[in-house]
């Protein structure tokens, strides 16, 4: 390449870190939540985009902004207290428009060898940050569903060695999967999708601190067993979405040894933490997972929608998704190619916005973000404790659950999104009351934010409006 060109792509690229960055200020300075119906959208959109005849790019830029901007919850916010969609790293940003430039396709590896390295570079650093073995297996996925669901079909095809040829009715024995209720409800869906049926989903019950109880694990599994029926996968939650339980994971790894039963941890938005010296501790027991997820698209703060896939039987992935066929470009020997290892077929340049931001602020850089949201986190429960509120959840995460007495929370929210205060939800824990729920997921939230927005709901709570009569 010329240096002239060089120097232009750079420009360009600069020119987006400037905007992306005044987008960034605009949003923190702007509302959080919407005040918008489907139809005032429906007619907005039919007013003006017939798509009889073109328009100037620029104007329907401006005009897309201004929709979104109007008309977003907006998670990028500092005060979206929110499920954990992240503030993202401008780094990340420039890495999708890249991604999205070049276009590349990742299906096979020789169609695309630099992106295919770049992705497979990042994944073994991580999982070697998780304690996996120099041979797992991993990939990029669409979100964490995506991740939980190969795992699933992967210990299915490990198990039992013909499904792949006869499907489940080839089988003579049920399949059975354990998790709690604090496990995330994608796994309904996914026990559906992989044909097994929400019957083959067995709740097990939870201790005080609402994390598996390992006891009636094994009670269940002998019970199961007892019945004919053939225990296959413990789910262990590193991170619940609800209340940011984590499982015993060090109990479970040993159980499902003992039982030779398939480990799978669900560290969606958790798995982050392994970067954090203060709270990698809280994740041990990760490193004998037979399966992983963990979603970049999370405390990871990267753009939607990047999730992350790791498994330790490479053979097992292979024989659930193994799809040779002849146009496809031929293989190298040297590696598997991404269609035979994963459920996309095309697949788009997903781990560029891990890799660049981690290139960009390096593991202290990514403790320091995560440490300072756990921080937050406490500056939280602190606040909120003094001011009279009572929390419900214990998690070394950033996620707190509280409530107080007579309190609606639907009222209480309806107030706090009408006064544009922040943006945080309710929740039910362990068929509880509903209670509210606020997690730090952006890493720009500040001890001023969250001392500010607590003093706004003491303020809220004093109005009739949000208490039981
Ligand atoms: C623990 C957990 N697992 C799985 C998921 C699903 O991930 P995704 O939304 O990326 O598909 C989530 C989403 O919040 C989650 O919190």
């Amino acid at each position: 390449m010329r240096y002239e060109e060089r120097a232009v792509e750079q420009t360009a690229f600069g020119e987006v870190r400037e905007n992306a960055a005044r987008l960034e200020s605009l949003i923190a300075n702007g509302p959080i939540v919407p005040t918008v119906t489907p139809e005032e959208i429906r007619s907005y959109l039919t007013s003006r985009y017939d798509f009889t005849k073109p328009l100037e790019l620029d104007d329907v830029i401006a005009d897309v902004e201004e929709m979104l901007r109007k008309w977003q919850v907006h998670v990028t916010h500092p005060r979206y207290f929110g499920l954990f969609n992240p503030s993202v790293t401008i780094a990340s940003v420039v890495a999708d428009l890249i991604a999205a430039m070049y276009n590349p396709q990742l299906a096979t590896w020789r169609t695309s060898p630099a992106a295919n390295e770049i992705e497979r570079h990042t994944l073994a650093w991580l999982a070697g940050k998780f304690g996996l073995p120099s041979g797992t297996l991993s990939n990029f996925t669409s979100g964490g569903q995506e991740s939980n669901l190969s795992a699933v079909v992967v210990a299915l095809a490990r198990r039992f060695p013909r499904l792949g040829e006869c499907g489940l009715r080839g089988l003579d024995v049920s399949p059975v999967i354990y998790l709690t209720d604090g496990a995330h409800h994608g796994f309904l869906k996914i026990a559906r999708m992989a044909g097994l049926g929400s019957a083959a989903l067995r709740t097990v019950a939870m201790d005080k601190n609402l994390k598996m109880d390992v006891a009636d694990l094994r009670r269940q599994v002998a019970e199961d067993r007892k019945s004919g029926l053939a225990p296959l996968m413990v789910v262990g939650t590193a991170g619940s979405t609800a209340a940011g339980v984590i499982d015993p994971l060090p109990d479970l790894a040993r159980f499902c040894r003992n039982e030779d039963l398939w480990f799978h941890v669900d560290a969606a938005w958790g798995g982050a933490a392994i970067l954090s010296p203060r709270l990698r501790e809280h994740l041990a027991g990760i490193d004998q997972a037979d399966s992983l997820t963990c979603d970049a698209h999370k405390w990871f703060s990267v753009p939607m929608g990047a999730g992350m896939f790791f498994c330790r039987h490479p053979d097992a992935v292979s024989s659930a998704f193994e799809s040779d066929v002849a146009f496809m470009p031929g293989k190298t020997a040297a590696t598997l190619d991404p269609y035979n290892a994963t459920a996309q077929w095309s697949r788009r340049f997903i781990g560029l916005k891990l890799f660049l931001a981690l290139a960009e602020r390096g593991e202290s850089g990514y403790a320091e973000m995560i440490e300072h949201q756990a921080r937050m986190g406490e500056v939280l429960r602190g606040s909120l404790t003094r001011s009279g509120w009572r929390i419900i959840n214990r998690t070394p995460f950033p996620l707190i659950c509280f409530t107080r007495d007579g309190l609606v929370t639907s009222q209480f929210l309806t107030e706090l999104y009408k006064r544009q205060i922040a943006w945080m939800s309710e929740v039910q824990l362990d068929s509880g009351p509903p209670v509210l729920r606020a997690c730090i997921t952006s890493f720009r939230t500040t001890e001023q934010d969250i001392e500010w927005v607590v003093g706004e709901m003491s303020r809220i709570f004093t109005r009739e409006e949000v208490l039981s009569s």
